[in-house]
């Protein structure tokens, strides 16, 4: 791991064993920026700023940055009232990647957040095998079944489990690296 993404892993377990996790605002841009500039924080000169360039990743051109503000407001109006909602949320801020780095880190935050105000659940990520995730990520703006099924059947009730939150934390840190030569140019 780059000593980079080290010291973002540590600032992760910081946002959680500090409680500042509850400062967060769920389920907006403004929740999802501030998650990016606690992980982040001098560590990237853009932690928490909305991107002004363009990104592609494995095939994938993600949002114009032209568009990307006007983007931003409509998904952050998307309901979240149950679980497929939520996904198709999910699936909406990924194809925004708002940042130029981070994102996937950033949004599995982001996430669990409304996962556990709305259905009192979050994912138990570190059951979640990293190929297949991928996989679903990469399906998922043309069809977010998969990812649906993927995350479904790895929801946890205990959301305040501390083993449930710091092994998933690493976890989602491990995904990183993923595909190196994909990564945006
Ligand atoms: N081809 C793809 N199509 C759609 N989404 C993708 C694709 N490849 C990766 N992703 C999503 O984008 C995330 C990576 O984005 P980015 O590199 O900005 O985030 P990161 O936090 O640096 O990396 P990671 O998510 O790997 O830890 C992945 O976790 C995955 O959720
Ligand atoms: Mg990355």
């Amino acid at each position: 791991m780059k000593n980079i993404d080290k010291k973002s892993l540590e600032k992760a377990y910081r946002l959680f064993e500090s409680n500042d996790i509850h400062k967060i605002e769920v389920g907006t841009t403004k929740g999802l920026m501030q998650i990016h500039d606690y992980l982040f924080e001098g560590l990237f000169d853009f932690a928490g700023k909305i991107r002004t360039s363009n990104i592609s990743k494995g095939g994938i051109r993600f949002a114009n940055s032209l568009y990307l503000q006007e983007v931003l407001l409509k998904i952050e109006k998307m309901p979240e009232s149950n679980f497929e909602e939520i996904i198709a949320k999910y699936v909406e801020m990924n194809i925004a990647h708002p940042f130029l780095e981070g994102n996937g880190r950033t949004m599995r935050i982001w996430l669990d957040l409304i996962l556990k105000m709305k259905l009192k659940q979050v994912v138990n990520w570190q059951c979640v095998d990293k190929t297949l995730y991928l996989q679903a990520m990469e399906r998922s703006p043309v069809n977010d079944l998969e990812l649906r099924t993927l995350l479904k059947a790895n929801l946890s009730d205990k959301v305040n489990d501390r083993e449930i939150i710091f092994k998933g934390i690493e976890q989602s840190y491990y995904y990183e690296g993923y595909k190196k030569e994909d990564d945006e140019e």
